[in-house]
């Protein structure tokens, strides 16, 4: 059986580890603040934001949610990010995306102070991790690094394959583990043979957004699998074939009419891989946790802690 490399408990240890740098910054003055802009009520992010504001509690990081509606323009969204910016108790600033179509994204996460860009997402701190300076780092992408290095996956030279390559997560995870001197290379729809890319994985990192579409002739025998995907199948009859007809995931799906899955065949890789992030309780625990990460990290900088 393979290694599970276990979200939760990696989540729990980086919360332990932030518990007394809160505790020290609340004891000099005030505690770590993080604002959250959520627009409008896209389900998947409305559940995120939930969790994120619920970690900042259960760590006394002050957390406040900001919710315009989904018929916001760039100029009004400008405003709130500007305002963000310039309020002294707040150290982190996150707008969750996606954004609604006639809002101008890029522009709107240009416009976060680099400072409080506790995402990574502003080009300052792109070119920060590329020149690998000291910079808030997107929190899945170091989430990923941070399971490898405390599930004691080797990283320098190992052959590390990135299928993906979003800005949020497949461009910056390759990023990560070239700086941890793996072999990097970065997939996406355009690859030719894509399973023969795959399977010359040691760690390969399944960043798609499309479901259990790694399957057994992508994994090599003994890789390390990382799967960031978050898909929820609605389609009971693709359910029943993801899951292999298992009665228990279709009384979950039966009960929810909804079940979630990764990018990775979660059957596949239990029979090929040597460790994998399970979904859930894989690398989803740990965007949040590098996010509380990052905004302690700023509150200190700003503070003059470090
Ligand atoms: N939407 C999905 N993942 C993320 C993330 O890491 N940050 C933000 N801001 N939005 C997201």
């Amino acid at each position: 059986m393979p290694r599970i490399l276990d979200g939760n408990r990696v989540r729990d240890d980086i919360k332990s580890e932030l518990k007394p740098r809160v505790e020290a910054l609340a004891a000099q003055g005030r505690p770590p603040g993080l604002a959250v802009v959520l627009v409008g009520h896209h389900p998947a992010s409305e559940i995120y934001v939930r969790n994120k504001i619920k970690t900042c509690h259960d760590l006394g990081i002050y957390s406040e949610s900001i919710t315009p509606p989904d018929s916001i323009s760039t100029a009004e969204l400008l405003a709130i990010v500007l305002a963000l910016n310039a309020r002294p108790e707040i150290d982190g600033i996150l707008v969750q995306l996606p954004l609604p179509p006639q809002v101008d994204t890029k522009r709107i996460l240009m416009a976060v102070t680099p400072a409080k860009d506790v995402d990574g997402f502003h080009p300052c701190n792109v070119g920060a991790l590329v020149a690998n300076l000291p910079a808030p780092r997107a929190c899945t992408p170091a989430g990923i690094i941070e399971l490898l290095k405390r599930g004691g996956i080797p990283i320098a030279g190992r052959r590390a394959v990135v299928v993906g390559r979003s800005d949020i997560v497949g461009k910056p995870a390759a990023m990560l583990l070239l700086h941890e001197h793996a072999t990097v290379t970065i997939c996406h729809s355009k690859t030719p043979d894509l399973p023969a890319v795959c399977r010359e994985a040691d760690i390969l990192v399944a960043a798609i957004g499309r479901a259990a579409m790694i399957t057994r002739d992508f994994i090599r025998q003994g890789a390390t699998v990382i799967d960031v995907g978050t898909n929820y199948i609605q389609d009971r009859d693709l359910a029943a074939r993801i899951f292999r007809n298992s009665p228990e995931k279709l009384a979950s799906f039966d009960r929810r009419g909804s079940v979630l899955v990764g990018d990775v065949d979660p059957i596949d890789v239990v029979e090929r891989a040597g460790a994998y992030t399970p979904v859930p309780g894989g690398v989803g625990p740990l965007t949040i946790a590098m996010l509380m990460v990052n905004t302690v990290a700023s509150a200190e900088r700003r503070s003059g802690v470090c």
